[in-house]
C-alpha cells in the first residue's frame, strides 16, 4: 500500500513538472531582435560607388532616398543636367533639378558627378532645328558647356564631358546619319557643326570653365568594340600630345549575364594603360537577352546576374590600378526605376534592387565582391 502510495506520489510530481506547476514558471525568452545587415555598399567599397538618378524620385520618394542615403557615395545626374532639362530654350537655363541635387549630395557627402555635356541625342527640337553660321554654333557649344559647368563649380566634382562620340562598328566619328534603323547609331550634329575636332574644343572650354573639376570621356561598348576603345584611345594621345585637359574614361557598361569575360577584362586593361582615371559609369546588366516578353526573372537568372555584378567588380579591382579606380556607377536604382524598362520598354531586371526596393541576390554579390 505504502508503496503504491510513494509511486502515485511520484507520478504526481512527474506530471505537474511537465506542466511546470512545481515552481515557478520561467520568464519567457527575450525576443530575438532580427538581424540588421547594415553593412553598405559605400562601407566596404575601396572606391566611389554610385548611382545615376532621377531627381523626382530622390524628391518624392523616400524609399529610393534612403537607398542612395544608405549604399551610396557618389551620385550621376541621369537625365537632369542633359539639354531638353538644363537648357530647354536657346536663352533659357533651368537650374533647379541639378540645384536640387548639388544641395543633396553637398549636405550628405556625396560626391556629384555631371552628366554630359556634350552628345549626340538627346538635343532639344530647338536645338537641332537651330539655324546659324558655324560661329553662331561654336558660341552656344561654348556658352552651354560654360554656363552648365561654371554652375555647378566646387559643387561637381566632374562631367562626362561629351558622350558616346564614336560609331560602334568601325569606330569612326559619328558625323554623318548612318540611317541605321535603330536610331543608336546616328551621325552628330556637333561633329557636322563644329567640325571633327568638336571634342577637344569641348574639353578645353569645360576646363577653362572650371580647372579644378575632373573631365571624363564617356562612352558604352568598349568590351565588345575594340575598334571603339582603340579610337577612344587615339583621342586620348592626342589630347596628351596636344596638352588637352582629360582626367578620365567612362566605360558605361550596359551589359548583359552573356557578355563575353575576355571582351571585359581586354576592355578593362586597355583602358587602364592610358593612365586615367577609369568609371564604370552607367552599369547595368540584363538578364533578358532576347527581350523575350514573357520572361520570368528566376533564380537561375538572378544568380547568373549576381555572378556577373561580382565578376565585373572584381575585375576592375584587379585591372585598374587603386589610383586610378575613379568609382562604379550604377544606371539607377531599382529594377523599375531603369531606362531598360522606362525608355527601352524591355522586360528586364538588370539592376540591384527590386521593383519592391528590397535587395536582389546581385547587391549581396557587388557588395561581397567591393569588400574583398
Ligand atoms: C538614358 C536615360 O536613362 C533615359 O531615361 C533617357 O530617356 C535616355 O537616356 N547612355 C547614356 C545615358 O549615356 O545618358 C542614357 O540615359 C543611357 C545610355
Amino acid at each position: 500500500m505504502k508503496m503504491k502510495n510513494n509511486l502515485s506520489a511520484l507520478l504526481l510530481a512527474f506530471v505537474l513538472n511537465s506542466y511546470g506547476c512545481s515552481k515557478k514558471a520561467d520568464p519567457p525568452p527575450a525576443p530575438v531582435p532580427p538581424v540588421q545587415d547594415t553593412t553598405t555598399l559605400k562601407g566596404v567599397s575601396p572606391f566611389f560607388v554610385g548611382a545615376a538618378i532621377d531627381v523626382s524620385l530622390l524628391q518624392n520618394n523616400t524609399l529610393y532616398r534612403n537607398i542612395l542615403l544608405q549604399q551610396e557615395s557618389s551620385i550621376t545626374t541621369e537625365n537632369t543636367l542633359k539639354w531638353p532639362s538644363v537648357h530647354p530654350s536657346e536663352n533659357v537655363f533651368d537650374f533647379s533639378g541639378g540645384d536640387y541635387i548639388a544641395s543633396f549630395c553637398s549636405s550628405n557627402h556625396k560626391r556629384m558627378h555631371g552628366h554630359c555635356l556634350v552628345w549626340y541625342q538627346s538635343n532639344p527640337a530647338w536645338l537641332n532645328n537651330f539655324s546659324g553660321d558655324s560661329l553662331a554654333w561654336e558660341n552656344l557649344f561654348k556658352t552651354h558647356i560654360q554656363t552648365v559647368v561654371s554652375h555647378y563649380k566646387g559643387e561637381a566634382t566632374s562631367w562626362d564631358v561629351v558622350n558616346e562620340a564614336f560609331h560602334d562598328e568601325d569606330g569612326s566619328l559619328r558625323v554623318n546619319d548612318k540611317n541605321t534603323s535603330d536610331n543608336f547609331d546616328d551621325g552628330c550634329i556637333w561633329a557636322r557643326h563644329l567640325g571633327r575636332d568638336y571634342i577637344a574644343r569641348a574639353f578645353i572650354y569645360a576646363h577653362q570653365a572650371d580647372s579644378s573639376a575632373l573631365l571624363f570621356y564617356n562612352d558604352y561598348g568598349q568590351e565588345w568594340s575594340d575598334k571603339k576603345t582603340d579610337s577612344i584611345i587615339a583621342m586620348v594621345n592626342d589630347f596628351k600630345a596636344r596638352h588637352i585637359s582629360i582626367n578620365g574614361l567612362g566605360i558605361q557598361m550596359h551589359t548583359n549575364i552573356n557578355q563575353s569575360k575576355d571582351g571585359i577584362i581586354n576592355a578593362f586593361k586597355k583602358l587602364a594603360a592610358t593612365g586615367l582615371l577609369i568609371h564604370i559609369s552607367e552599369l547595368d546588366i540584363s538578364v533578358n537577352t532576347s527581350n523575350d516578353p514573357l520572361l520570368v526573372f528566376t533564380g537561375a537568372l538572378a544568380q547568373q546576374q549576381a555572378n556577373t555584378y561580382a565578376f565585373i567588380a572584381t575585375q576592375y579591382k584587379l585591372l585598374v590600378p587603386p589610383a586610378q579606380q575613379y568609382g562604379i556607377t550604377t544606371w539607377n536604382v531599382t529594377d523599375k526605376d531603369s531606362w531598360i524598362r522606362t525608355y527601352l520598354n524591355h522586360n528586364d531586371w538588370p539592376l540591384l534592387f527590386n521593383d519592391s526596393y528590397a535587395r536582389k541576390p546581385a547587391f549581396y554579390s557587388y557588395r561581397t565582391a567591393l569588400m574583398q
